[in-house]
């Protein structure tokens, strides 16, 4: 058995962030092993993808609420990651607000990317959110979550500049673009050790 970081991805959606996560890794970028790729969706994408690249997946139906994970569900995922022994849990595109369980068993171990400048924009569709509000800088954040709306430690951020023509789903292809470039490299700092959290500050040892 060998010694490599482990990482632990769960999402809702088509999963991009995943495969530019997984392709970082393969290419030695991170380094670190997908340990396994967790879903509350059955059929979303992110799941397909995991399983053609040979990563573990596994459907975890997420209970009776809509926008959280229900108690048992909770204490699934968490046994899911446990048994997979994550170092690191990353969010990519989980729809669910995470309570209790999981937030404790891995305490400042998880991250999460969202598609804004935090701390301007949490929520749903921020992009549509920055347009609306007339912003000229968008862009998109990976934080360390905590128990509230992506409002915990910012690792890494980058800039998309807002253009005249640009519609709500123009803007959005680019900052998922962005998105692609920045989670893969946060994920490698933390997975290297180069990081530190100081307060609410994320401290890059190797900028
Ligand atoms: C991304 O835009 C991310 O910022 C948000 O959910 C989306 C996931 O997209 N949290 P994908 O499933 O990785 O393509």
């Amino acid at each position: 058995m060998n010694n490599l970081f482990r990482i632990g991805i769960l999402g809702s959606g088509k999963g991009s962030n995943f495969a530019a996560i997984a392709d970082a890794v393969a290419a030695g970028k991170i380094p670190a092993e997908t340990a396994v790729v967790l879903g509350d969706v059955e059929t979303a994408g992110i799941l397909a993808q995991a399983r053609e690249r040979k990563v573990p997946a596994q459907f975890i139906p997420p209970g009776k609420f809509r926008t959280k994970l229900d108690e048992d569900a909770e204490r699934a995922f968490v046994t899911a990651l446990q048994n997979a022994r994550v170092d690191l849990v990353v969010l990519a595109g989980f729809m669910r607000v995470l309570k209790g369980d999981i937030l404790r068993a891995f305490e400042g171990r998880i991250v999460n990317i969202h598609p804004s400048l935090l701390p301007c924009f949490p929520g749903l569709e921020s992009w549509r959110q920055a347009l609306d509000h007339g912003v000229k800088v968008a862009g998109c954040t990976v934080h360390f979550v905590d128990a509230g709306v992506d409002s915990g430690a910012i690792i890494g951020q980058t800039a998309v500049p807002v253009l005249d023509g640009d519609t709500a789903e123009t803007l959005h292809q680019r900052i998922h673009a962005a998105e692609h470039e920045l989670y893969p490299r946060c994920v490698a700092a933390i997975a290297r050790g180069e990081i530190a959290v100081v307060g609410r500050r994320v401290i890059w040892k190797k900028p």
